[in-house]
């Protein structure tokens, strides 16, 4: 059986038990709304791990001003079952009092700088810094010796990896292959936005990325590949934020550099903004 725990005291006496009997605990932070994807990443917590905490929490400040906190979609019931049939221990679930006891302006912030100011970030200014802050105070409360991420939110998992780096954190942190919908679609929370017209459209990104890797193996310059990728995102409704291809780092590679590639797209279909990137090398 799961175990639901919403105050931080039980939340501390259940990890310190299993840590006293020698046991390994995995975590697996996300915002709920759960799906096959979230769910990958509890099994890969429990391949190294002897317990898995995960825990839902819609953390407001990681959205904008103009984003969609408030239409976030909650699924509280489906989560704890869902979450229990993939094998997790305890459900940890604060409420934003329990979160930001002082207010969502914390007096201190975690802020990875390079990194967090490129793609996502140049996007979604601060976006990176209220991740990193809640999931410091999650890594706090929680004391895991490993976490989960998914490649999907590939930059996200790269700030997270040089925050953990740069603070000496004791987390092992494990990154979680793309799942996807049958159309290659990368599953996501926000693709139930998708109006009925717009979700065949959507699966335009994967091809979009296949086209990009396909396109820089065979010799075209990086540039002119990242802008054809705009102009066929673009040609199927999307209004692209950026489609490039870099460094697993992000940082950008020279022309005709071999080695590890990854190729990135963010772009809006009507009012929802998606996101999917390929590895490739
Ligand atoms: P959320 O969007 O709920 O995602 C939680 C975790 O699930 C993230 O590590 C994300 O990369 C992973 N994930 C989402 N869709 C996936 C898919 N299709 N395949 C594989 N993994 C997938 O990311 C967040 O929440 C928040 O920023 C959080 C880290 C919880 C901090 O608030």
């Amino acid at each position: 059986m799961i175990e639901t725990i919403t105050q931080l005291d039980a939340l501390r006496a259940r990890v310190s038990g299993w840590k006293r009997e020698g046991l390994r605990v995995g975590f697996v932070p996300t915002m709920g709304n759960l799906h096959a994807g979230h769910y990958s990443l509890v099994m890969l917590a429990r391949q190294y791990a002897d317990r898995v905490v995960s825990s839902v929490f819609v953390n407001p400040t990681q959205f904008g001003p103009n984003e969609d906190f408030t239409r976030y979609p909650r699924t509280p019931e489906a989560d704890t079952s869902g979450l229990e049939g993939a094998g997790c221990d305890v459900l940890w679930l604060p409420t934003v009092e329990s979160m930001y006891p002082f207010g969502v302006e914390l007096a201190a912030k975690v802020h990875v700088p390079g990194v967090s100011s490129l793609l996502e970030g140049a996007h979604r200014p601060g976006h990176f810094d209220g991740v990193c802050t809640v999931v410091t105070r999650l890594f706090n409360q929680v004391q895991p010796d490993i976490a989960a991420f998914g490649k999907k939110d590939f930059q996200q998992l790269a700030v997270i990896r040089q925050m953990v780096r740069d603070l000496a954190f004791p987390i092992e942190i494990l990154g979680g292959g793309i799942v996807r919908e049958s159309d290659g679609l990368a599953m996501s929370s926000r693709n139930q936005y998708l109006s009925a017209s717009d979700r065949p459209k959507a699966a335009e990104i994967r091809r979009a990325l296949i086209a990009m890797r396909d396109a820089l193996l065979s010799g075209q310059q990086r540039t002119q590949v990242e802008e054809a990728a705009r102009a066929q995102l673009t040609a199927a409704g999307f209004e692209v934020d950026y489609s490039v291809i870099r460094r697993p780092d992000l940082s950008e590679p020279d022309q005709g550099e071999r080695g590890d590639k990854v190729a990135l797209v963010a772009a809006k279909l009507g009012k929802t903004r998606l996101i999917d990137n390929l590895e490739f090398s």
